[in-house]
């Protein structure tokens, strides 16, 4: 498998906006990419110099061995793109402003196929300007893939889309993988960073904060789990056999344990023991969102003192 995307130290200034401050990765042939991080931490920015849509201000990009700057056709011919803000023309319709854009690529993908992909079927002879947003998000999904394209750019490809065409497109999105493209993907969802990437990268205030993927994310694999469960009648926290302590907010009693099983076990089998349930008894780890809003809440607070100081 070779590299398709290789960034190193990579900076985009705007004016006295530094949006990216030193970026490296790379992102393997078939492989899901996602960068996450607030609104305004540099995410459209990489993925649109990637794009060959914006100059860098320092730094070197290879994208499927090429430099995207120099606005090759070939490169063009080859990458998929989503942008988070499209134009697209009001009066075609569906299947026509697909159709002309076959005619922009060597190889392109079946206009059929592509609108049966992103579910818009009953929207074919529609006018662009009369679909909903979220319709209107799933063609521009359809012409970042009419192009039968190796490498997709989705820059938050499902924000607007109500839950089942979310569910949907992810489908799509893993069928690409099947294919063997790359993918680049930026969400603010988590669940759809979990579910799609192979990689994740957190990005805040211009800087990578984290990298990994979604299961080990800021060591989330090895964060002590969490169990909880409603207190019995007529028990007290002594009474069980392993350490707990009380969750006034919630009701219920929390036990924080790096060997859940064990822990899970015990306490199970004095329950039984004694014919007790446990009610809402569940056994959790942090989500890739709380790993997250951690990561980015670091991030923000460091960036807040830096300003601190920097005006003291
Ligand atoms: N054309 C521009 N001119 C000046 N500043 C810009 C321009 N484009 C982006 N910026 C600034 O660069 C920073 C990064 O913006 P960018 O669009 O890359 O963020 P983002 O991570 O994609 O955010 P979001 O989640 O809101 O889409 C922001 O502070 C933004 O205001
Ligand atoms: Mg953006």
């Amino acid at each position: 498998m070779g590299v398709a995307v290789a960034v190193d130290g990579l900076q985009k200034s705007y004016d006295t906006v530094e949006a990216v401050k030193g970026v490296s990765f790379s992102i393997e042939e078939g492989e899901v990419f996602a960068l996450l991080g607030p609104n305004g931490a540099g995410k459209t920015s990489i993925v649109e110099i990637l794009e060959g849509y914006r100059k860098r201000s320092a730094g070197t990009v290879e994208v499927l061995g090429m430099d995207p700057e120099k606005g090759s056709r070939r490169l063009k011919e080859r990458i998929g793109i989503v942008l988070q803000e499209s134009t697209t023309e009001p009066y075609l319709t569906v299947e026509e402003v697909l159709r002309q854009r076959t005619f922009w690529y060597p190889r392109p993908s079946n206009v059929d196929d592509v609108i049966g992909l992103v579910g818009l079927e009953e929207k074919r002879r529609a006018r662009l300007r009369t679909l909903s947003g979220g319709q209107q998000r799933r063609l521009d999904l359809a012409l970042g893939l009419i192009g039968n394209p190796d490498l997709i750019f989705l820059d938050e490809p499902t924000t607007g889309f109500d839950p089942s065409a979310r569910r949907a497109s992810w489908v799509i999105i893993r069928n690409l993988c099947s294919l063997g493209k790359t993918v680049l993907l930026t969400t603010h969802y988590m669940d759809e960073a979990q579910h799609l990437a192979n990689r994740v990268a957190v990005i805040a205030g211009g800087v990578f904060v984290a990298e990994g993927t979604p299961d080990s994310l800021g060591g989330r694999n090895q964060a002590a789990a969490n169990i909880r469960f409603s207190l019995p009648e007529g028990i007290t926290l002594q009474d069980l056999p392993v350490p707990a302590r009380p969750d006034k907010v919630a009701g219920e009693v929390v036990i924080d344990t790096q060997e859940p099983t064990a822990a899970l076990a015990r306490l199970t089998g004095w329950a039984v023991e004694r014919h007790l349930e446990l009610a809402g008894l569940t056994v959790t780890r942090p989500s890739l969102e709380d790993v997250y809003l951690e990561l980015a809440g670091d991030a923000a607070e460091r960036a807040s003192q830096n300003a601190m100081k920097a005006t003291t």
